[in-house]
This record gives C-alpha cells, sequence and structure tokens, in this order.
C-alpha cells in the first residue's frame, strides 16, 4: 500500500516539476565525509549548479581520486548555502542533504562514462539523459521501466556486480546524451567573449533589444560578488537582463529603465540619476548604460543615449548615476559597468577611458575586463572592407569596470609592499 502511494507521490512530484539529475564531486579526503553526513557540498566554482538542486532531484557523487561514481541518491530538500557550516572545514559552502536509494553503489570508471555521455559537473540532467546514467545502477533481468519508477520513489535496488562484462561493452557504446542544460562556467581572465547573448533554456532579456547585454557578463558578476538571496540593482536595465538572471540564480533584483520596454511590466520607470532606495542597502549594481547618442533607445527627455559622449555633458550627467550607485550600495561591494568606445567621421573618443576617470574618483578599482563585441550592426563585410580602405578601426571590445565602493568609505591609495618573484633568463654562452 505505502509503497503504491509514494510511487503516486513522485509521478507528480514529475509532473509538477521535472526531476532533474546532478553530479557531485569529491576526493579520496572528503569522501568519508559526504558519505556519513549524508551531505554534498561544493565551492562558488560548481555553486551555481548546486544551487539548482531541489528536493527530489537525483545525485551522483563522484570520486575524482579513484573514478568511482557512487549512487544513487536523491535530495532530501532544496540545496542551501552553509546548511553544515563546519563540514569540510568550510570550503564547500554550497550544500544538498540527500538519501541513498537502497545500496550505495560505486560504479568503476564513472569518470569515464560521464565523459562519454558529456556530462560534466556543471551539466544538469533533465528525465531522459538521467535515466541513461541510471540504467548503470540497474540490476540484470529487472524491467527498466518498472525499476526506473522505484528507484525515484527510493524502493529499487541497485546492483553491485553492475561493472559485468555487458558494462564494459556498454561503455564502449555509450553516446552523448542530448537533453540536459549546461550552466555557465566563471570566466577565469580578463577577456571575456560570449557569442551569443542567452545561454540555457530561459530566456534572459530581449536580444533584440538594441544594446542589449550578454546574459552570461551579467551571470559572472552575479555568482563572483553576491550570494543567493543578495539584493542586485540595475538602474538602465533596458530589457531586463539583469531581472532574469537574478530571478534565475535566486536573487532579488530591483531593475529600472528611464523607459521600460513595453513587452514587460516588472522593470520600474526611474531616472538613474536620482535611485529610490536606501544609503547602503544593495549587493550588486550592474549598469550597461549608453556610450554616447549612437543608440537611439527613445524619446525620453532624460534619456543619457541623446547626449553625445563627444561633450563634458555627457560624463557631468553619468556621474550622477556613479554617485547613486556609490551610495545604495554597501561598503566593499560591488559595482560592475560596461561600456564601449567610439569612433566616428575620423573621430575617436575614449569614452571608456574618461568615464573610468570619474568612476574611480569614488571607487577602488577591483578590475578591468575586455568584453568581446558580437553582432554589432557594424559587424559586416563591407564594413570590414571600409575599415581598410579608409584606413579606420571597427568598435573590437567593450570594457567592463569591476570597482568596489570602499568599506572605510575612503579610498585605498596607500602604496603596498609587494615580494615579487623576479624571473631572469640565463644567457647561452657562445660556443
Ligand atoms: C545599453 S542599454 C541597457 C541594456 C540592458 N542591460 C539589456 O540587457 O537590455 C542602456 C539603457 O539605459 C537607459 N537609460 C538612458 N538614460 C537613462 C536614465 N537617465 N535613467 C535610466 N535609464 C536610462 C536606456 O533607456 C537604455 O535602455
Amino acid at each position: 500500500m505505502e509503497d503504491t502511494t509514494l510511487i503516486i507521490k513522485t509521478e507528480t512530484a514529475i509532473k509538477e516539476r521535472e526531476i532533474h539529475g546532478f553530479i557531485f564531486a569529491c576526493t579520496n579526503k572528503s569522501q568519508e565525509e559526504c558519505l556519513t553526513r549524508m551531505l554534498f557540498g561544493t565551492s562558488r566554482q560548481y555553486g551555481a549548479v548546486a544551487m539548482r538542486v531541489k528536493k527530489g532531484d537525483i545525485l551522483f557523487l563522484l570520486n575524482i581520486d579513484n573514478d568511482f561514481l557512487f549512487g544513487v541518491f536523491r535530495a532530501t530538500a532544496d540545496a542551501r548555502r552553509n546548511i553544515e557550516p563546519k563540514a569540510w572545514g568550510g570550503n564547500y559552502p554550497y550544500q544538498v542533504t540527500v538519501e541513498s536509494l537502497g545500496d550505495i553503489l560505486p560504479l568503476a570508471s564513472g569518470g569515464k562514462l560521464l565523459k562519454q555521455m558529456g556530462i560534466g559537473r556543471l551539466s544538469v540532467l533533465f528525465p531522459k539523459g538521467m535515466t541513461k546514467l541510471l540504467d548503470f545502477y540497474r540490476p540484470l533481468n529487472t524491467e527498466v521501466k518498472e525499476w526506473r519508477k522505484e528507484i525515484l520513489t527510493g524502493t529499487g535496488k541497485i546492483q553491485p556486480s553492475i561493472l559485468e562484462p555487458r558494462n564494459w561493452e556498454l561503455l564502449g557504446k555509450v553516446q552523448k546524451i542530448k537533453d540536459i542544460e549546461e550552466i555557465p562556467e566563471l570566466q577565469a581572465t580578463t577577456f571575456w567573449d560570449f557569442p551569443r547573448q542567452n545561454y540555457g533554456k530561459n530566456k534572459k532579456g530581449n536580444n533584440k533589444y538594441a544594446g542589449v547585454t550578454p546574459a552570461e557578463l551579467i551571470w559572472n558578476l552575479v555568482w563572483r560578488y553576491t550570494e543567493p538571496g543578495d539584493l542586485v540593482v540595475d538602474p538602465m536595465c533596458g530589457s531586463g537582463t539583469t531581472l532574469d538572471v537574478c530571478n534565475e540564480e535566486g536573487r532579488k533584483a530591483i531593475c529600472y529603465d528611464v523607459k521600460p520596454p513595453e513587452f514587460r511590466n516588472d522593470i520600474l520607470q526611474n531616472d538613474a540619476r536620482q535611485i529610490p532606495l536606501f544609503d547602503n542597502s544593495v549587493d550588486l549594481v550592474f549598469i550597461d548604460s549608453p556610450y554616447g547618442d549612437n543608440i537611439k533607445y527613445n524619446e525620453h527627455p532624460a534619456n543619457i543615449g541623446l547626449i553625445s559622449s563627444e561633450t563634458e555633458e555627457f560624463y557631468s550627467e553619468l556621474e550622477e548615476v556613479i554617485t547613486e550607485a556609490y551610495r545604495i550600495l554597501k561598503p566593499g561591494k560591488v559595482l560592475g559597468w560596461l561600456i564601449g568606445d567610439q569612433w566616428v567621421k575620423k573621430k575617436a573618443t575614449p569614452v571608456g577611458f574618461l568615464l573610468y576617470s570619474r568612476l574611480t574618483k569614488y571607487f577602488d578599482t577591483v578590475d578591468i575586463v575586455c568584453v568581446a563585441r558580437r553582432n554589432q550592426s557594424s559587424n559586416t563585410g563591407i564594413w570590414a572592407n571600409r575599415a581598410r580602405r579608409f584606413n579606420f578601426y571597427l568598435r573590437g571590445f567593450k570594457y567592463l569596470f569591476i570597482l568596489r565602493k570602499p568599506v572605510s568609505g575612503e579610498k585605498t591609495e596607500e602604496p603596498r609592499e609587494i615580494s615579487w618573484t623576479y624571473y631572469t633568463r640565463e644567457r647561452k654562452k657562445p660556443n
């Protein structure tokens, strides 16, 4: 009787929200703690995928030292930060509590298998793909459909002898699975190049909106500088890319534009030079402002995009936005500002440098990122030809300035003592 109830419950859960599959990792050192606490955890690098885990999802644990893939587990609650703050010395704060479905089976060559199936640590498995992986834990001579149902309800058995010859053969034939979603990766260098405006299954912002921001750029700032539940503000949010990224990543977001687009009602109308929020209340501000009057966003009189970046006025108006961003940010928190230079009618305007000199009046620099410009209207063969013929350059990149509001309220300018490691190259002696 009880089993049937469980099956019905799981089926309803699957109907309401698809059950997804996830791979967590451990080492020889951390494996025992995972299995005794029945807690899986990870660092910021994989935090975004871990925080997608919802109660009922299926999990596997890959020991990256010996390549065993332990399964099958089920999340007993939604993932949270610091469920056990002291686990693994505090190194893996994005955590999920799990229960095992039957015996815990170590599947040898698990890492190899995942690679062949195209499953990585940033993959979210959808039901079809997940059941293909689950099948490696199925005892011989069991009916596939019935067993899958049982394993999802926790009544199914898994079999330690799974790596019998039949499965070694299978390993060779395993194909890449398709129903998978890849979570973006944290960028490691100061050169960011996003070939597409969007990532993942859900739309973020509107790629038809002039000057729309690459969603992965915002995703990177969100995951580098905030935690789930933090507040993000975009005072010039255009089609709402920041709002959509934050909604998916479990951040609160308040987004404004001087003229919110008609196709959405969750963007507030406001002039970025006066933001209706308290001082020191925000965890991250992101701004992709106009770069001058090169794009016609709208005719609203307060639209800074109606002012030429060749005038001082443009930078003075942006400075009013800078002081507002400064005021609302909590001390120590980050402002990300995306901007590009201008070259029009034989005149180059270093918009990035001019804005940066205003920004550093208030903020400390965290870093400066070069963002490749893609899908610009000038990104055509005709324009490339003109650039060569008439000896000018097309804009190939934008600046992403990452700045921090100083903690003391005063900019940190003291020189620091650094002990460099110098490398010298020995001169070759002539023969
Ligand atoms: C580069 S777009 C932002 C694109 C946006 N991040 C997206 O992904 O769709 C710049 C935006 O700044 C807005 N804007 C211009 N002046 C403004 C002001 N004074 N206050 C608020 N928004 C302003 C424009 O309406 C435009 O939507």
